[in-house]
């Protein structure tokens, strides 16, 4: 089974830059490519930051661009620069009943469980009682292994700005997984602006770096500084053993094909 995991747009209206670079573009470019080569993909998941702004000319924007591809199914939440009312008002039908922006969907085999952190007036992250109670709901329905994408980590990186405005109560968050924790084979998550991967309390997981600046490795500094390099999108592999992910970035890289030579035993590369 894949998955493409796809964060942070962060779109801005139509002809407009973000901090010199052309969101629109990037995410037009990303879109061409799974198209191109994903369209076996079981989902394809935008875990937040859809806007800059949270406005709604940018929303419409990002309905607009997806609607002009052939893409695999697609679930949408919000980050920390959305404004769920907004999103909401342009994607109702990426709200679930309760006004959130989460849904639990079939997978085959697995399930996907995409959450919402969003909370409002802060960048920082959260889960009040009705998402931890619908999260507990959703983990205790069937018995099949489960893939998590959410915005916001529970996890603390070491770089400090992130930190600050990570997931709040990740206790709370903890408990309410813990008891499922032998079936939660995976959690995705955009925010940081970087690839990470590692484990959270035994749980495997990866930030996806997303479409637009990347945060720098720096651990000193209390403020973001950014770098810009080419958009990210997550490839995720996953069969009944193995979870893969594999970062992938769009370029206008030289493609470097070696073609097996019969008469030479094969190398490594
Ligand atoms: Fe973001
Ligand atoms: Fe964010």
């Amino acid at each position: 089974m894949k998955i493409i995991q796809l964060t942070d747009p962060h779109l801005v209206p139509n002809g407009s830059l973000l901090r010199g670079i052309d969101p629109q573009a990037r995410l037009r470019a990303c879109l061409a490519e799974i198209e191109a080569h994903h369209l076996d993909a079981q989902a394809l998941v935008v875990s937040g930051d859809v806007t800059d702004l949270a406005d709604r000319a940018s929303y419409e924007l990002f309905r607009d661009v997806v609607d002009e591809f052939s893409l695999p199914p697609l679930y949408v939440t919000v980050g920390n620069h959305d404004r769920r009312s907004v999103f909401g008002a342009v994607f109702p039908q990426h709200l679930a009943p309760d006004g959130y922006a989460h849904k639990r969907f079939d997978l085959g085999d697995h399930v996907g469980l995409l959450l919402d952190t969003w909370t409002m007036g802060t960048h920082a992250g959260a889960f009040d009682r009705v998402r931890l109670d619908w999260l507990s709901a959703r983990l205790a329905e069937g018995h099949q292994p489960v893939l998590m994408f959410m915005h916001h980590a529970p996890v603390r990186v070491g770089l400090k700005r992130l930190d600050h405005i990570a997931l709040q109560n990740e206790d709370e968050f903890w408990e309410a997984i813990a008891p499922f924790k032998s079936r939660i084979r995976h959690m995705f998550f955009g925010h940081m602006h970087r690839n990470v991967a590692g484990s959270w309390r035994g749980v495997p997981f990866t930030v996806a770096a997303g479409l637009t600046h990347q945060v720098m490795l720096d651990f000193q500094t209390e403020i973001v500084r950014h770098v810009e390099v080419e958009p990210y999108f997550s490839v995720i592999l996953v069969n009944s053993r193995d979870v893969v992910v594999h970062p992938h970035a769009i370029r206008d890289a030289k493609i470097i094909d070696i073609a097996p030579d019969a008469t030479r035993p094969s190398r490594a590369l």
